[in-house]
């Protein structure tokens, strides 16, 4: 059986300026809002990546025409007549489930298949059907679908999150908008991806204030007031975290441009504690280290704090630096699957509970490796890159779900990697 795999060998350093793409978690979120404007919705600096692929499907599949071209995007709604989310597509992308709020907006109603488990925790979705019940939405289940229905219209209410997830936050925001009266969601994720979904929601006729706080306000307006937009999706501070964490690996200077150094300031933080000098401009951040890397502590947190899309990344630096650092993750139950595979390279990582401990070691040696999920497998290829001989990181799908081209820009930035096609019966 044949598959394809990122080879990843030693590379003395990463140097130079890297692009940032938009952003995923925004880009995935804007396309399921331009159901709520009736007509052609222009969506630039979309990343190309194929969890778009899918969220594209999953509006065709509802009637829409989606048309790509490089990194802009029509999406024309005016066709749409379906408002069932099936289970092939939500079965291969999670995010499908963003579909939820802007159906229930645009049709009153919706069908969207449940979301199934997922390596890395629970991940339920009660909180997105708490804030939408007190919005008028009533649910039930029929054979895996979750069946929404508003018996007596979509109306303003008064929401609190037990905690402050990305997804609920949104779905609420994407139905709000057109119910009648005022909302507020307070303990609302204040993710700049929030903030770029308001801003997009705002420019097609909503009245969304306060995103990327923790308290949001929307005032209802008629689902006719909406109306199609173009809109430019904001860039990816995870991916940009993620080069940089490979220019704090190997050195640098590395800069990522298209990203405000704002929505990094934890992780711009933690990389300064580690030892490396950070410098930011308004599009751009630079990391340079000269001297080895530090332990450092670090748990992830909702927006402000540091990102779980980070840890993996992090770990890498941690499992390489000197002294002992403890990495507490707080977002999601069982993400230390990357710890399994880092350890195959030499790591010295222990786990207990949602704590992890990283013993520093000198060298980490080339290796077959798993991606387990996406930032995992980007962090795996970093961590090739520092280690010695090659290392071999499969079931790369993960990473082509996230990072546009990044054997590409990895090349750009003198990595010595590369994707191949390999018989893996053996391995
Ligand atoms: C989004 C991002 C993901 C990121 C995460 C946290 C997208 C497509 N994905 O995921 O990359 O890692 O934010 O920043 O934007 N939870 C519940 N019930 C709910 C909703 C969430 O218990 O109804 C739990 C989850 O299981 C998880 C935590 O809350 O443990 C955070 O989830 P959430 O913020 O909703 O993340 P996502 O929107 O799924």
């Amino acid at each position: 059986m044949s598959e394809e795999v990122i080879i990843a060998r030693e590379t003395p350093n990463l140097v130079g300026t890297v692009q940032v793409s938009g952003a995923k978690n925004s880009a995935l979120k804007l396309m399921a809002a331009a159901i709520l404007g009736q007509g052609e919705t222009t969506l630039h600096n979309v990343p190309v990546i194929s969890d778009i692929a899918i969220m594209g499907e999953v509006i065709e599949a509802l009637g829409a025409t989606v048309c790509r071209e490089g990194h802009d995007m029509v999406i024309d709604t005016s066709t749409v007549d379906k408002y069932e989310a099936p289970y092939e597509l939500v079965s291969k992308m999670r995010a499908s489930i963003s579909s939820l709020g802007p159906l229930v907006g645009r049709f009153g109603k919706a069908h969207v298949a449940m979301p199934g488990g997922c390596k890395i925790g629970a991940r339920k979705i009660d909180m997105h059907l708490v804030g939408l019940e007190q919005l008028g939405v009533s649910f039930e289940m029929d054979h895996g679908y979750l069946v929404a229905t508003t018996p007596e219209g979509l109306h303003g209410g008064s929401i609190m999150l037990e905690f402050p997830s990305v997804g609920a936050t949104e779905n609420t925001m994407m139905a709000a908008v057109v119910a009648e009266g005022t909302t507020t969601i307070d303990n609302a994720a204040c993710e700049p991806e929030i903030e770029d979904l308001a801003n997009m929601l705002n420019a097609m006729g909503a009245k969304v204030r306060g995103a990327g706080t923790s308290s949001i306000e929307i005032e209802g307006v008629p689902l006719a007031v909406m109306h199609p937009c173009e809109y430019t999706t904001v860039g990816d501070r995870i991916e940009a975290g993620t080069y940089l964490a490979g220019g704090a690996l190997l050195g640098g200077p590395l800069t990522v441009e298209g990203i405000k150094s704002d929505y990094l300031r934890m992780a711009i933080l933690k990389l300064r504690a580690m030892g490396c000098d950070v410098q930011t401009g308004e599009d751009f951040i630079t990391v340079q280290r000269g001297k080895p890397l530090q332990a450092v502590d670090i748990q992830t947190l909702p927006h402000p704090g540091f990102p779980t899309d980070l840890q993996a990344q992090f770990m890498l630096l941690a499992s390489l630096a000197e002294g002992n650092s403890v990495i507490t993750e707080n977002v999601f139950e069982n993400r230390f699957m990357f710890a399994a595979e880092i350890a195959r390279m030499g790591a010295d990582v222990t786990i207990d509970d949602h704590h992890a401990l990283v013993r520093g070691t000198e060298k980490l040696q080339g290796a077959p490796v798993v991606s387990t999920d996406l930032r995992a497998g980007a962090a795996l290829v970093l961590a090739g890159l520092a280690a010695e001989g090659e290392t071999i990181v499969r079931k790369i799908d993960h990473i082509d779900r996230g990072y546009e081209d990044y054997v590409g820009k990895l090349v750009k930035l003198g990595a010595r990697v590369e994707r191949v096609t390999l018989d893996v019966e053996d391995m």
